[in-house]
């Protein structure tokens, strides 16, 4: 069973969509532990009601990456509890090479725009600024860029005249849900071949 070890700043919804998917039976994986660089993210709060292993891990004095003494305690975390896969979850800081070596290929993260459009932060922002009609999320495995590594599934949203801020980014979220889940099935299923930067998808094994 794959073994996934989410990391996140925020409130955990995608965490939480993962957790669910796992204990309706439709996501055969198990959630091994969840960090934060956040000590009181909600994330956190919701790993430990679902009895997952929860830690805070302290990324000072960096505000924006995860490097020095934080990357390794986060590596030594990841390898205590046997994390087959990491799994980013609105972690906000920008992975560095000793991570992303350790866990080569085995690094994914959710982006909430219609990449490569929108890197960043508060990508959902940055659409409706920008004036697109059509916005979404992207999953993808993570590389030495900024939201650039080979994209595994995207889902798209309309953005309609009366939206706000709140109310795309809420509509982005809904299919963050969906989309989070199906892209570690496919994972755990060993559906997945990368050619160059292309991820394709094999047939499930009963229709091979
Ligand atoms: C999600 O919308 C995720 O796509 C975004 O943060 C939110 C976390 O929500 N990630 C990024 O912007 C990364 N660049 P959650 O904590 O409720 O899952």
């Amino acid at each position: 069973m794959l073994k996934l070890a989410v990391i996140g700043s925020g409130s955990g919804t995608n965490y939480l969509a993962i957790q669910e998917a796992i204990e309706k039976g439709t996501l055969d994986a198990q959630v091994v532990c969840v960090l934060s660089d956040v000590p009181d993210a909600l994330i956190l709060e919701r790993a430990r009601q679902h009895d997952t292993p929860a830690f805070h891990v302290d990324c000072a004095p960096f505000k924006t990456k995860l490097d020095g003494e934080a990357e390794q305690r986060v590596i030594a975390l990841l390898e205590q509890h046997d994390a087959d896969l990491v799994v980013l979850a609105g972690f906000m800081r920008l992975i560095k090479p000793a991570l992303i070596a350790r866990f080569a290929g085995r690094i994914v993260n959710i982006h909430p725009a219609l990449l490569p459009a929108f890197p960043g932060l508060h990508s959902w922002k940055q659409a409706l600024d920008y004036g697109v009609k059509v916005a979404g999320c992207t999953v993808h495995f993570v590389d030495e860029g900024m939201d650039t590594g080979p994209i595994i599934l995207q889902k798209t949203v309309p953005i309609l005249d009366e939206d706000t801020v709140e109310t795309l980014h809420a509509r982005i979220q809904q299919q963050e849900h969906l989309a989070y889940p199906e892209a570690l099935r496919l994972i755990a299923a060993n559906r997945l071949t990368l050619r160059g930067r292309r991820v394709l998808q094999t047939l499930p094994r009963d229709l091979n």
